[in-house]
Parts: structure tokens; C-alpha cells; sequence
């Protein structure tokens, strides 16, 4: 089906756009113009965490509401005196410049206290998704040599569960502070927050730092082996501002909601650092996705600008069109879409019942920030990610780094440096460097560039698989499922999904005495949710007699999603079986 390009009049946003002509301020870009836009603490020295807070008033910055529906408002000026206290308790622990400060935590505010306090202290800030599990902590944690992680009652029993009754951690051997949100006293090994951070000062000198020097990592799953270190620096502070403005067209007196997680790079550069930096209030929410609530969040908080992804937006489609006619959405101004491909379906549909078209934005956890994105300023071809930030250079190149013709499919690449971009794999410079092949930074992603200059996305050009847009890497999930005791090898895929863009399916074979059930089903998949991550476990599994594997013994995934979907297998010289 064919779908009609959505061209917007001036007025359909109710508000001007920021950025009101792409094509001449795409020809005239200089990242130069922009300096004067951070507040420089010595020559060359900066500081992301004092970006985004040093615009203190008394206006309202973080509207929270819990799971349970307790709410809290809190200011600009309480984020920088809470983030100042934060950094002051950091510097009270002895914790040094560059060390690793993780924060394991629900959405709560103490997420952007301490992630802030955390950078304005010139430590580096590392974020983890609540729904990790015991080898998913020590794959980061311990990986990374973390020596505080910032946490709650809860959560910290995983932990807890890591490290046994180990006076030093053996899997976390530099954990040194457990910092419980929650807890009121200190509480055996652990510190109270409150009563750390609590008596600390809120007046803090932010450390200078370098445009280079790191300032917050996440760890991000590839087709082979470990999840990777990616690690950020200040200097990227002045294109998650700019790109907020520019593409998610945040005006100060807009309502923001992001609905991802501070797990996930977008919960950090535009849940946190892009909003925070352009003084723009955010709503923060820590319950599940609940169709009924989201509309009643709009309502409620009179959200102008939503940054959320597909399949929240294919969940909102399915729940129907009565439930958002039943809300007040009047204050919608602009919707936007990251993470998988956005179908056309969904775009349009915004456009129904909202009135409102989505925007597709795209970008990677390496890059940092929206590289390529629909802006309010232009029109949309649905299904379409856009055109390029103003200041970056995109390409379809071959295999070889040759540059490819429009309309012509390749693999989709940026020419660096650009100021967000990442700037190692912690640990793992092989990997860092893997990223580049001639001029370009390579990003795994398959696409194709058409006439108008706007890239269409085709697929990933290796194995990671997007589920609900969360990025999974296969060896992980292999790697948790020959831990269960009835597994003897198993193989991992993306199994494409209407709803979920594309679930993870297991082939798996037995090992001699166990018979597959639907309870032993069960049983795996809770193995996986607890080792590694709630969201990281195979909905599907399917018991074979051998998985196909190449000579040297790797398993061919490949032949599996290819019997999976029923296409030709493709060159199968390295079968072995
Ligand atoms: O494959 C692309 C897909 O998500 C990958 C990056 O995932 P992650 O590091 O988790 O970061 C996502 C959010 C910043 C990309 O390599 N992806 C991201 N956005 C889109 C997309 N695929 C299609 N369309 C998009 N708009």
C-alpha cells in the first residue's frame, strides 16, 4: 500500500517550530555557532550535569507519579540542590574523578539526582533497567568495576543474591557503597540516602571536565558475545540540547513526557539530559504501560510534547480508538517515535486519533543523541526515519566503505566525530574500533536513502534483536539458557512480531533424561527472567534434535531464522550439520 506524505501547515503544531528551515540550516551548520551555548567553567572545560541544571528557578522541572499513585512535584532548583548534595556525598565516600557510580532504581527523582550529582562530581554514571537479573548485574557492575551502585530495598537483594555473604564481592570486586533510596537508617552494609545525601550541602562546584572525558556508560548488546560498555563524555551535552530542541521542539513552556527508561540511552539523553538542559518540565512515571493510564497522564499533566516508541504505539492502537476519545488530549502538541521501525499503519493512526502525526526519530545507544529524525518543519513519508541532523553526515555504504547511489540498499553509516558520539567500549578498544571502517562510523543497521535525501530503515545487517525495542543480544540469552540444567546448547533469534516488532525465540536441545513439557517451558523462562532480564527471555522455545552449526561449532542462527520463516537457507559452505 501506498501512503500519502503528510505535509503540516504552519499552525498544525500550534507553535512555531524551533527549527523552521531544514534545508538552509542543514547547508550553514557549524557546531561552532553553539559553543556559546554551554557555560564554559575554564577554558575548553565543561560540565553536562551542570548544564542541565544550572538554570535554577523555582519553576517546575520533575512531575513524578509512582506505580502506587503517590505523586511528587519538585523543582529546577531543588534538581540542582539535590544533584550538588549527591555530588557532595560522592566526594565524602572518596569517590574520584572518573570512578563508576550505578544507579539500579525504579523511575524516581533520585534516578535524575544522582545521575546528575554523579557528572557534575566527574565520576561516570552507569544506568540499569530494573528488570535485570543476577547475570545481567554482574556482567555491568562488575564489568565496569562500579564502586557504588545507588538502589533500593528491593532491588538490592539481587544483589544481595550476586554476592552472597562475601565480605568482598566476587563477582563485584570494586563494589565498595550500597546506597538504598528507601531506607530511612543505614541498614547492615547498605547506606541510607537520605541520611548520606541528606546532611550534605546543596551548594557544589561542578568539576571541570574535558568535551572527552567520559560522563555516563550503558551497557548495549551486539550480535557476539558480552553486552558492551558504551561510554559517553560531556561534550556530547550540546547536541542532546540542541537535538531536543530541534527535533522534539521543546519549548520551555511545553510538558514533556518520555516514556522510556533510565536504562535505556533515551531515558538518559531525553529523559534527562536534552529536557533538563532546555529548562523544560518532564513527567516522570514509574508504572507499567496501561493504555487507560497513559491517556489519563496526558490528561492529567496536559503533556504538549511525547517522546515514546513503537510498540507502546501499537498497544495504544490495539486497546482502540474510543478509550483517547474518552480523554481530554487537547494538549498534544507533537509525538515522537524511537527505537524499531515505526510502520506506516501507526504514523497514520496518529494522525486519526490524535490529529497529530508521529515522528520518527533514529539513533543508537552509540550515537548519543538523534541522528536522524522527521522534523515539524517538514513533511513525513510514513515509514520513512527522516533526514539527518543538521551537522551530520549519514550514508548507505557497501561492505568496502564505498559511498552507494539513492535508492539503493546498504548499510547505513555516519561520518564522525559529531559531540554525542561514543568515545570507547569500556574496556574493550577492539570493539570501539570495530565500529569504524574507513571514514565512516558503521551502525549495523541496513537502509536505503531515496531521492528527497530520507532514509528508509530495512533491517540489522547481524543478529541483535529488538524486542519491544529493547535491544537483545542473542549469546546473552544463549548464555543464560545452557545455565538451566535441562539445556544442553541453544540457539537464539528474532522472531518477527506484529505487536513486539519481533520476540525472542530459543531452539534448544535436552540433555539425555529431560522431556519436554509445558513446565519445563515455564520453568526456563523464569530462569531467564531472573538471570538475566524480565524482559530478555524466550517467549517461544522449540526443542530440536541439533541445532546447525558451521565447522568450528558456532551456531548458525542465520539457518534458523531462515527455516524459522521459511527462506531459502542462503550459503550453507560452513554447515557442518
Ligand atoms: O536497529 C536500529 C533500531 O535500534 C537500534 C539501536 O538500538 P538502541 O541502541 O537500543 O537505541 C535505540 C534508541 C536510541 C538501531 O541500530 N532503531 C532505532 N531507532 C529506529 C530503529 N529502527 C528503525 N527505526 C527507528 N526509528
Amino acid at each position: 500500500m501506498k501512503h500519502a506524505i503528510i505535509e503540516k501547515p504552519a499552525e498544525f503544531f500550534k507553535k512555531e517550530p524551533a527549527l523552521k528551515h531544514y534545508d538552509s540550516a542543514y547547508a550553514n551548520f557549524s557546531w561552532e555557532d553553539y559553543r556559546k551555548e554551554i557555560d564554559w567553567l575554564e577554558e575548553g572545560k565543561l560540565n553536562a550535569g551542570h548544564e542541565a541544571t544550572r538554570h535554577c528557578s523555582d519553576k517546575t522541572a520533575i512531575m513524578w507519579e509512582g506505580a502506587d499513585g503517590r505523586k511528587k512535584t519538585c523543582s529546577f532548583n531543588k534538581v540542582n540542590a539535590e544533584s550538588n548534595k549527591f555530588a557532595n556525598a560522592l566526594r565524602g565516600l572518596g569517590v574520584q574523578k572518573g570512578e563508576r557510580v550505578f544507579l539500579f532504581l525504579p523511575r524516581v527523582p533520585q534516578v535524575h539526582y544522582s545521575f546528575l550529582g554523579t557528572l557534575k562530581a566527574g565520576a561516570i554514571a552507569g544506568t540499569l533497567f530494573s528488570a535485570f537479573g543476577l547475570d545481567a548485574l554482574k556482567d555491568r557492575i562488575g564489568h565496569s568495576e562500579a564502586s557504588v551502585v545507588v538502589t533500593d530495598t528491593n532491588l538490592k537483594k539481587r544483589i544481595d543474591e550476586v554476592c552472597g555473604n562475601m565480605q568482598v564481592c566476587k563477582d563485584m570486586p570494586a563494589l565498595k557503597h550500597v546506597i538504598l533510596v528507601d531506607a530511612e537508617d543505614d541498614a547492615g552494609d547498605a547506606l541510607s540516602y537520605n541520611k548520606l545525601v541528606g546532611k550534605q550541602s546543596p551548594e557544589f562546584k561542578p568539576e571541570p571536565m574535558g568535551k572527552d572525558d567520559y560522563a555516563f556508560m550503558l551497557y548495549t548488546s551486539g550480535t557476539t558475545g558480552k553486552p558492551k560498555g558504551i561510554v559517553h563524555a560531556h561534550g556530547g551535552i550540546i547536541q542532546q540540547k540542541l537535538s531536543a530542541r530541534w527535533v522534539l521542539d521543546l519549548k520551555q513552556d511545553d510538558v514533556y513526557w518520555c516514556t522510556a527508561d533510565h536504562g535505556w540511552v533515551t531515558g538518559i539523553s531525553y529523559g534527562i539530559l536534552g529536557p533538563l538542559a532546555n529548562r523544560v518540565p518532564l513527567v516522570l512515571y514509574d508504572g507499567r504501560f496501561d493504555a487507560e493510564k497513559w491517556y489519563s497522564i496526558i490528561q492529567e499533566y496536559k503533556v504538549s510534547v511525547w517522546y515514546t516508541a513503537p510498540t507502546a504505539i501499537r498497544m495504544l492502537m490495539k486497546a482502540g480508538d474510543e478509550l483517547p476519545a474518552k480523554h481530554d488530549l487537547s494538549s498534544l502538541r507533537l509525538l515522537y517515535s524511537v527505537g524499531e521501525p515505526l510502520n506506516p499503519e501507526a504514523v497514520e493512526w496518529g494522525l486519526k486519533v490524535f490529529n497529530k502525526p508521529f515522528h520518527d526519530t533514529w539513533w543508537q545507544t552509540e550515537t548519543g543523541s538523534i541522528l536522524i529524525a522527521n522534523y515539524p518543519c517538514l513533511p513525513i513519508k510514513p515509514g520513512s526515519m527522516g533526514k539527518p541532523f543538521p551537522g551530520i553526515k549519514a550514508a548507505i555504504i557497501d561492505d568496502e566503505g564505498r559511498e552507494l547511489p539513492a535508492n539503493q540498499e546498504g548499510n547505513l553509516a555516519i561520518k564522525p566525530p559529531w559531540p554525542s558520539i561514543l568515545r570507547t567500549v569500556w574496556a574493550n578498544k577492539e570493539k570501539y574500533e570495530g565500529y569504524f571502517l574507513k571514514e565512516w562510523f558503521t551502525t549495523g543497521d541496513r537502509a536505503l536513502c531515496d531521492d528527497d535525501g530520507y532514509y528508509w530503515f530495512i533491517g540489522r545487517a547481524d543478529d541483535v534483536i529488538k524486542t519491544s525495542g529493547e535491544r537483545v543480544g542473542p549469546f546473552e540469552v544463549e548464555s543464560a539458557l545452557v545455565e538451566h540444567e535441562a539445556i544442553a546448547e541453544a540457539g537464539v533469534i528474532g522472531k518477527p512480531d506484529m505487536m513486539r516488532g519481533e520476540i525472542i525465540k530459543a531452539f534448544i536441545t535436552l540433555k539425555d533424561g529431560y522431556k519436554h513439557t509445558p513446565e519445563l517451558d515455564e520453568d526456563i523462562q523464569k530462569f531467564v527472567k531472573k538471570n538475566l532480564a524480565g524482559h530478555a527471555y524466550p517467549r517461544e522455545i522449540e526443542v530440536v534434535d541439533s541445532l546447525p552449526k558451521t565447522s568450528s561449532g558456532k551456531i548458525m542462527r542465520r539457518v534458523l531464522k531462515a527455516k524459522e520463516l521459511g527462506l531459502a537457507i542462503g550459503d550453507t559452505s560452513t554447515l557442518e550439520n
